[in-house]
């Protein structure tokens, strides 16, 4: 199931990232940002319970400390996935944090994963980041090699996506539901988004 999140604060920042003057510091930035403003919607159905323990307010009422039911473990996609972590993170503290190594082939776009190590844990909900869904090949990889080591409970959440990316994971991985910040019109010829950012990896992390 496919989920746009609509929001004035969201497409404000998403401006400043698509703006091919704006410099990589404030691309960060954003992207840190809205990141944390998507984590709203996308763990806005976890449920909590009461903890034994207990603190006063002020008031002096007794209260039950809340907590998730889950445990979370945030995937990014290497690269360009790390620069949504902090900002999810900042919403979830307790998240814990494995690293799915993938690049795509600049000639045939096919995805080549290089690295695996995500955290183990009993029951988790696994929330794959990556900015760009393209040709959703990335994507619909990393989703497989996380369900190969058994995990079941698995989001995705991106900042831009389009069509085929979506089709593509939701044919492959129909049980996982996709987050995107927005939905653009089509891939060029050479797998880019348009009208998207560019290469979100190179403007997070200045290589180009
Ligand atoms: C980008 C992006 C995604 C992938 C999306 O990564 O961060 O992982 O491309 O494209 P797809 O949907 O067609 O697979 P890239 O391969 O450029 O690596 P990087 O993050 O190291 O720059
Ligand atoms: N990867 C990117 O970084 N940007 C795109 O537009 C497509 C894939």
């Amino acid at each position: 199931m496919l989920t746009i999140i609509h929001h004035p604060l969201i497409e404000v920042k998403l401006s400043i990232m698509r703006d091919a003057k704006t410099k990589s510091k404030e691309f960060r930035e954003s992207l840190d940002e809205i990141a944390s403003l998507m984590s709203f919607e996308v763990f806005k159905d976890l449920t909590i319970h009461d903890e034994e323990e207990m603190y006063e307010t002020p008031t002096g009422a007794k209260l039950h400390k809340k907590k998730l039911d889950y445990k979370i473990i945030l995937a990014p996609i290497l690269r360009a996935g790390v620069g949504m972590v902090d900002g999810v993170r900042n919403m979830i503290p307790t998240a814990r944090i494995g690293h799915i190594g993938m690049y795509r082939d600049e000639k045939t776009l096919e995805p080549i994963e290089y690295y695996f190590k995500l955290p183990v844990v009993e029951n988790p909900l696994v929330v794959v980041v990556d900015p760009m869904l393209a040709t959703g090949g990335s994507a619909c990889l990393a989703i497989s090699a996380i369900k190969k080591r058994g995990y079941k409970n698995i989001r995705l959440m991106c900042l831009v996506g389009c069509k085929q990316g979506v089709d593509a994971v939701e044919k492959m991985h129909p049980d996982v539901p996709i987050f995107l910040a927005a939905l653009d019109e089509k891939l060029n010829e050479k797998g880019y988004i348009l009208p998207g950012l560019g290469d979100a990896g190179d403007r997070i992390f200045g290589t180009k």
